[in-house]
């Protein structure tokens, strides 16, 4: 976009204000030039995509969307492991504007009212919706734009509820809503997208991990007595044959179950630490059901890889690749953002602190965290009732003709992309059910979206360790608007990992209609 950091602050600010406000006042966003220890920032990028309206929120709930617009997608990123700004080429703005929205309010710069309102996503939702029409009237020149709506994590559950809330009050407020991108969301049931699913996750990744042949044997056995191989089974039926059931309630997580069922959120809040090392151990572990419930693999699997000895580095559950060279790119914002100096420029700190400092010392800035925890515990435990995420896709889809493109890292384990697989194979859209043909097309870095004729259908099973080199940069399908792709060699958050692949996905996929 042109002018992606003079509307980042627009969250907090435009929230107060009434779109029914008669002449919105603009004069109070500023537009930023260059931030401390930067580069200038790029000023107008190709007319061809002047079309495109890209609003990207990081996850959580309760992280600033300032980690994807530095991680990968804007137009600055950190060099290394400093807080010094360097120009990003892959910047998503060369194709068209890109909004970076901090929410639900108290999310990175965004200030909210006590007592904190945003208590579930019902309300994140409306909130969202009514900062919207505002940031149309204040900036009516956006509101004929095609519009993309782009989440990580979290946000997989926002967008599709923001989306539907759009097209719910299209008459009264048009939005061309064209598409909605959700990356290593969880966009299912979370049995579907956990337990059912680890065991095959950590088979696909068991060099990496350092898994002992014994050790996984346990988890393949589980998944047998479990019913799980069952359902993996009919997840690789291209065309699916059916429904796709999960029987019981493993690891109480399955959605249909009557009995109480957990959200995937609670599954970090309630670790039963059984510290299992030994295969008895991690058997007993995962058939023990007063715990986390019965057929418990993703807990075990959680508690197995915290505690197993002889690793250098922590285990990361965002990307099993991690090594101790991993960046935390957290911490680099928290740094950065809390500065005073940053903060003056980017319309941060209030006027009257920043005047009163012309002569004196500087203002305080305010602390910036990169995630809040009281948003997250605020909203991930929220007792209302939030319909899956799979059940509102087929509507937004074959309904009302938007685009849906769903990507993963292939080292996820928070959010493992076989989930996703089994999560989409078991959707209907458009009257049918689920891919008819394998996700198998290879995709490269620098063609998101190769027609099959160029490049035939070829398996991949003869790549050792995933890198995006000749052997493409992932696999993908695509079939009536909707775009599955896997990236090779990313975590949770691909494009800090694939900025390349994710610019020639923005490109290609996400903005190509
Ligand atoms: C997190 O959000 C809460 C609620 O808005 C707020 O009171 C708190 O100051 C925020 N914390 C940080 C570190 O920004
Ligand atoms: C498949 O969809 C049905 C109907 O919505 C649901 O009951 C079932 O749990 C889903 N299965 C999976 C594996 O998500
Ligand atoms: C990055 O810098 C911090 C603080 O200087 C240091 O603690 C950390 O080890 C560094 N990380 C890497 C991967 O070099
Ligand atoms: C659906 O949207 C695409 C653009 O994304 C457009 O080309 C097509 O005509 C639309 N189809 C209908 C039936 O509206």
């Amino acid at each position: 976009m042109r002018s992606v950091l003079r509307l980042l602050w627009a969250g907090s600010s435009l929230l107060s204000l009434s779109p029914a406000y008669a002449t919105p006042d603009v004069s109070q966003f500023k537009k930023v030039d260059s931030l401390p220890d930067g580069p200038a920032l790029p000023p107008t990028e190709d007319p061809a995509y002047d079309d495109n309206l890209m609003i990207w929120f990081n996850g959580g709930p309760g992280c600033s969307s300032l980690i994807g617009l530095t991680t990968g997608s804007g137009p600055i990123s950190f060099e290394g492991n400093s807080t010094r700004l360097v120009a990003n080429p892959y910047a998503w703005s060369k194709f068209g504007h890109v909004l970076y929205m901090d929410q639900p309010v108290g999310t990175g710069y965004s200030t909210a009212s006590e007592p904190y309102p945003a208590i579930d996503n019902d309300r994140v939702t409306t909130q969202f919706y009514d900062w919207l029409q505002s940031f149309f009237a204040h900036f009516p020149h956006l509101q004929s734009k095609q519009v993309h709506l782009m989440g990580e994590s979290w946000a997989g559950i926002y967008v599709p509820h923001f989306a539907s809330a759009i097209v719910d009050n299209q008459d009264s407020f048009p939005i061309k809503l064209r598409s909605i991108t959700l990356g290593d969301a969880p966009v299912g049931n979370p049995a579907a997208m956990s337990t059912v699913t680890i065991g095959k996750f950590l088979e696909s990744q068991q060099s990496i991990l350092q898994i002992p042949n014994d050790i996984l044997a346990v988890f393949k056995e589980a998944d047998e007595t479990c019913g799980f191989d069952d359902i993996l089974e009919q997840a690789t039926q291209f065309p699916p044959g059916g429904s796709i059931s999960i029987p019981g309630n493993p690891e109480i997580l399955n959605y249909k179950s009557r009995r109480r069922s957990r959200d995937l959120g609670d599954m970090f809040t309630g670790s039963c630490n059984t510290q299992p090392t030994t295969a008895e151990e991690v058997r007993s572990s995962i058939t023990q059901s007063s715990c986390s419930g019965p057929c418990a693999t993703f807990s075990t699997a959680m508690d197995y890889l915290t505690t197993a000895a002889g690793r250098q580095c922590d285990f990361s559950i965002y990307d099993v690749s991690q090594d101790c060279s991993t960046i935390d790119s957290l911490s680099l914002l928290a740094s950065y953002f809390s500065r005073a100096d940053v903060q003056i420029p980017l319309n941060v700190l209030p006027f009257s602190s920043v005047t009163a400092s012309n002569s004196a010392s500087q203002p305080t800035p305010s602390p910036f965290s990169a995630c809040n925890s009281t948003v997250l515990s605020t909203v991930l435990g929220s007792q209302s009732p939030r319909a899956p995420i799979y059940s509102l896709l087929p509507t937004l889809v074959t309904s009302h003709n938007i685009s849906l493109h769903i990507f993963f890292g292939e080292y996820d384990m928070l959010l493992n992309h076989y989930g996703a697989e089994l999560v989409l194979q078991n959707m209907t859209w458009h009257g049918t059910q689920g891919f008819s043909h394998p996700i198998n097309r290879p995709f490269y870095p620098d063609n998101a979206a190769p027609s099959v004729s160029r490049y035939p259908h070829s398996s991949s099973n003869n790549r050792k360790r995933n890198s995006p080199t000749a052997s493409g940069a992932g696999r993908f399908a695509s079939e009536r608007g909707v775009t599955y792709h896997l990236f090779w060699g990313a975590g949770h958050n691909v494009m800090a990992s694939r900025p390349r692949e994710m610019f020639a996905y923005v490109r290609d996929v996400v903005v190509a209609g």
